[in-house]
């Protein structure tokens, strides 16, 4: 697996715990209030970094691209300042609401970096193109 992948699904895992963590929090408490901060810890950070994870996984050679690790470090930069800021501001801490607005805007360029790496050429290897070794 390339090394961006595996970045990936090592943070994915991290924020699925965290989201996890938030769920039972809520469901034990009966207070639902930061639901929207546990929507994105799960759908942001774990769904979203494992597809990416994912796609580089079939890209190997995009993967391999200086650009793929400037996206992991730029999207995972931006969830680690935004989320656990919207979790607070949900939670009364209505002074965050400008951490999570610069970590939304961070999140959102590493998305267009990621597009920018989905629409660029790159030799797209299939299942036949790899050694029988390695299949
Ligand atoms: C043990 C695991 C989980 C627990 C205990 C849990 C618990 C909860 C609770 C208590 C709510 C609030 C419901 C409400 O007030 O309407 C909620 C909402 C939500 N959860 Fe989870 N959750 C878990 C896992 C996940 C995962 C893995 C995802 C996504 C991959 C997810 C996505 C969502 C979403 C999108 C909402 C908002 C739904 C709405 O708009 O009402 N949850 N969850």
């Amino acid at each position: 697996m390339p090394k961006v992948s595996d970045l990936f699904f090592k943070t994915a895992i991290v924020w699925l715990i965290l989201g996890i963590g938030a769920g039972l929090q809520m469901a034990i408490s009966g207070d639902h209030s930061a639901f929207p901060a546990h929507a994105h810890i799960n759908l942001l950070g774990w769904v979203t970094s494992a597809i990416f994870g994912g796609y580089y996984a079939l890209n190997p050679t995009k993967a391999a691209r200086k650009i793929a690790m400037v996206h992991y470090g730029l999207y995972t930069i931006g969830l680690v300042v935004m989320l656990p800021a919207l979790y607070l501001m949900l939670a009364g801490n209505t002074a965050l609401e400008p951490i999570v607005a610069g970590g939304s805007l961070i999140v959102a360029a590493a998305v267009l970096v990621f597009a920018f790496v989905v629409f660029s050429t790159g030799t797209v290897r299939t299942v036949s193109d790899l050694s029988p070794a390695t299949r």
